[in-house]
């Protein structure tokens, strides 16, 4: 069997390892894939956003499944388009990916179904939008309607602030199209908590929980990044948190998406905050989070192809899985700078060293040897008994990888202990 991955980031190359770990007889591609995950999977090296190169390439490769990650592609229509000829495909159409590519959508949904979320409104006109955020009053957030690379949400400390997110927004200039309208919403404050799930439209089956870190530096400090590191499971998501989040939110969104005619089909991500006044949806993603697959899916005790089929073929009530009672960690290495302007093409050095896995994304080879090329460059994870020692055990493999400008948090799973001691 031949399986596709789209995309070229760490997500990415966890997917390929876990696939080929329990599927040791099938053929892996990426599109277009990352030098480092050449040992692992034939890379095609063509534009995952492109639906035609990408159909011509599945066709002439013999590719009977095709794993479809990232948010653009998606939002494009890949799934629908690779379906239409004849390609089965894991991941939500083009529709149901609206989920992610739209907040309005989103929150539009929850407000109609119900789904716990903060409050809000949609501006397409910026002085209604002043004048809505002057009678709220601070604090309060801004988020772009559509994608916008993880930056799209601003949490301003003044009106003036405010204004000028508002301007750059609306007028087009921060984002394009995916600004021209805005959500804003009541701000939220509590605990966050990454909820990968798989569903096949009507089952839905909630994976390990985990929790991102998505500020740039040390200390929560620093612009929003695409996620600086990660552990699973998150200790502040309680069994009794989970069994309300599962009630309120889960199964009430893919229901509230099938009576819509748009039923989900992939990984549905939930970004919840565990606010004093219960659970509550801060955003849905349409597909698996980058750095939380790192870390979930080395808990997953199953055959990830056989969930990701059954969750196309509508039948992932039928497939078994559980998860193992350990913990994981994930600590993103970056470019300095990141998620800034950055210098590219710095030989990286990797020695021998403890951690379980290195995924692979912003890198490429030169002359025979790995370099730099991208903002995040490789996720260092380890599985352990607890996260302070999975953490640990990331933070000494370290020691052993450098490059030229490499830049890291050094307290990723901190407030996690914390929280585990009380704190
Ligand atoms: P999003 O892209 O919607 O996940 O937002 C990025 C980050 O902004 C989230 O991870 C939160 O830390 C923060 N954020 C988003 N919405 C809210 C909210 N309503 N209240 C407080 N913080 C928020
Ligand atoms: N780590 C957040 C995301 O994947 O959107």
């Amino acid at each position: 069997m031949n399986v596709l991955v789209l995309g070229s980031g760490g997500r990415e190359d966890a997917i390929l390892t876990f696939l080929a770990e329990k599927n040791p007889d099938i053929r892996l591609f990426a599109l277009p894939g990352n030098a480092g995950m050449e040992d692992k999977a034939v890379l095609l090296p063509f534009c995952a956003t492109d639906k035609d190169a990408v159909l011509a390439a599945a066709k002439a490769n013999g590719i009977d499944f095709c794993i479809v990650t990232p948010d653009d592609p998606l939002a494009i229509g890949m799934v629908d388009h690779l379906e239409e000829n004849g390609i089965a495909c894991f991941g939500p159409d083009g529709k149901a990916a609206r989920i992610e590519s739209s907040k309005s959508f989103a929150k539009d949904l929850m407000r109609k179904y119900g789904i716990p979320t903060a409050r809000y409104e949609v501006f397409t006109d910026k002085d209604e939008a002043k004048s809505y955020i002057r009678r709220t009053g601070l604090p309060i957030v801004i988020k772009a309607d559509g994608l916008a690379l993880g930056k799209g949400v601003v949490i301003p400390s003044s009106m003036e602030e405010a204004d000028e997110a508002l301007e750059r927004m609306l007028s087009g200039q921060a984002f394009g199209e995916s600004g021209k309208k805005v959500v804003i919403e009541e701000f939220l404050d509590g605990p966050e908590v990454s909820v990968l799930a798989f569903t096949d439209g009507r089952t839905i089956r909630p994976l390990v929980s985990s929790m991102d870190h998505k500020r740039a530096y040390d200390g929560d400090r620093g612009p929003n990044t695409g996620g600086m590191g990660t552990i699973a499971p998150n200790p502040f998501y309680t069994k009794e948190l989970q069994s309300e989040a599962m009630e309120k939110i889960f199964v009430p969104t893919i229901r509230a998406m099938e009576k819509e005619g748009c039923p989900f089909r992939g990984c549905l991500y939930f970004g919840l905050m565990l606010t004093a006044d219960g659970v509550k949806v801060i955003e849905y993603n349409a597909r698996f989070g980058d750095p939380e697959t790192q870390v979930v899916l080395p808990l997953l005790d199953g055959n990830l192809l056989e969930i990701m089929q059954a969750t196309r073929n509508g039948c992932l009530d039928k497939v078994g899985f559980s998860f193992v009672d350990k913990a994981t960690a994930c600590v993103i290495l970056a470019s300095g700078g990141y998620p800034g302007p950055y210098r590219k093409g710095m030989e990286i050095s990797i020695g021998q060293n403890p951690a379980d896995w290195i995924f692979f994304a912003g890198v490429k080879k030169e002359n025979g040897r790995l370099s730099t090329a991208g903002g995040r460059v490789l996720g260092v994870v380890a599985v352990d008994d607890t996260i302070q020692s999975a953490v640990g055990r990331c933070y000494e493999a370290i020691g052993y990888i450098s490059f030229e400008d490499m830049q890291f948090r050094h307290d990723i799973g901190a407030r996690a202990i914390g929280g585990l001691n009380g704190i």
